[in-house]
């Protein structure tokens, strides 16, 4: 079968597109055959070698690339028959082969099934970054006020929803722009983004915002929004600010958890949480839409077709 996988850090040119035996289930596990592969940030990262750098990938000759996978069940296993549509996550980084790929093998526990009425492509942009969401969303104990930043981005457009969904009151940061589509995620209040944010904030949220989801990475910035004793979540190695005024700064790293995952497609079937493609492209563009998700600006994620 094809996947693509690296062999050198650097930029989108040095993926490459190899053909390798089809990977075999072990106990616990599904084959899936791929029918779409979201394209997400931490993909870029891991070609870059910036993860390697950040010392959250481990060093390997081959590096498969890919966590969002929608398909159909090849080999069944782990309540899963075959020929069911699915989707899962691959969230061991490290691996030689991911979801870029016509086949995949993933522990049952990591799989769910698809979304009901949605097209592969349109399921591919769910586990990844709804999983992220949810989980950062149970690292907050408020019923309070949130704030999501990089609202209108994929893991920031799920949590606005999901925090809607929980009955906080949410407070969204994102471009001018993005302003009418972030408010029908379920934002209550919209803020732009742009400097003295903690400001602007206060100004509507006086006092400041219970918790701050920071998709967007801002740091600082963010956590200057939210009020003394209040709670943060960072979403990457290297961007949790110091716990300024006893506000509880924690990081969410992502877990498969098809239970979970089996929810979160329930929502996206009834169309609470919003599955947005930007576009899809066949397995051998996989360096175009790297160059393309680098270059910012994509509303809704891009999907590898193998
Ligand atoms: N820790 C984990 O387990 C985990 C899991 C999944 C994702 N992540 C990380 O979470 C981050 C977000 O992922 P994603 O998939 O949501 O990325 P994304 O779709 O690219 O969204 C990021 C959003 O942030 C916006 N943004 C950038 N700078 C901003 C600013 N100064 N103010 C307000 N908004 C700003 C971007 O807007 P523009 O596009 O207009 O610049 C974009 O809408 C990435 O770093 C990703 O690697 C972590």
């Amino acid at each position: 079968m094809r996947a693509v996988v690296v062999r050198r850090f650097g930029g989108p040119e040095v993926l490459e597109q190899v053909e390798v035996p089809a990977p075999e289930p072990g106990p616990g596990q599904v084959r899936i055959r791929v029918a779409a592969a979201a394209v997400n940030p931490v993909d870029l990262a891991t070609r870059s070698g910036a993860l390697s750098s950040a010392g959250v990938v481990p060093p390997r000759a081959v590096l498969g690339l890919g966590w969002d996978v929608a398909g159909t069940v090849e080999t069944a296993g782990g309540g899963f028959a075959e020929g069911a549509a699915v989707i899962g996550l691959r969230d061991r980084i490290g691996t030689p082969l991911g979801a870029y790929a016509e086949q995949i093998v993933l522990d049952a526990s990591a799989v769910a099934p698809a979304p009901p009425g949605v097209s592969p492509a349109e399921a591919a942009t769910l586990p990844l970054n709804a999983l992220t969401a949810a989980q950062a969303l149970d690292l907050v104990k408020t019923t309070g006020t949130v704030l999501v930043t990089g609202a209108a981005g994929a893991v920031g457009g799920y949590a606005v929803a999901l925090a809607r969904a929980r009955k906080l009151r949410v407070v969204a940061v994102a471009s001018e722009a993005d302003e009418a589509e972030v408010r029908a995620f379920g934002a209550d209040e919209f803020v732009p983004r742009g400097p003295a944010l903690g400001d602007r904030v206060r100004a509507l949220v006086p006092g400041g915002v219970d918790a701050a989801l920071d998709p967007a990475l801002l740091g600082l910035d963010a956590l200057d929004a939210v009020r003394g004793g209040g709670e943060f979540v960072a979403f990457a190695a290297g961007a949790a600010p110091l716990p300024l005024r006893g506000i509880g700064v924690r990081h969410v790293w992502i877990r498969a958890d098809g239970e979970r995952l089996a929810e979160l497609a329930r929502l996206a079937g009834d169309g609470t949480l919003p599955l947005r493609v930007a576009g899809t492209r066949p397995l051998a563009e996989a360096a175009a839409a790297h160059e393309r998700l680098a270059a910012g600006g994509l509303r809704g994620r891009l999907v590898l077709i193998p």
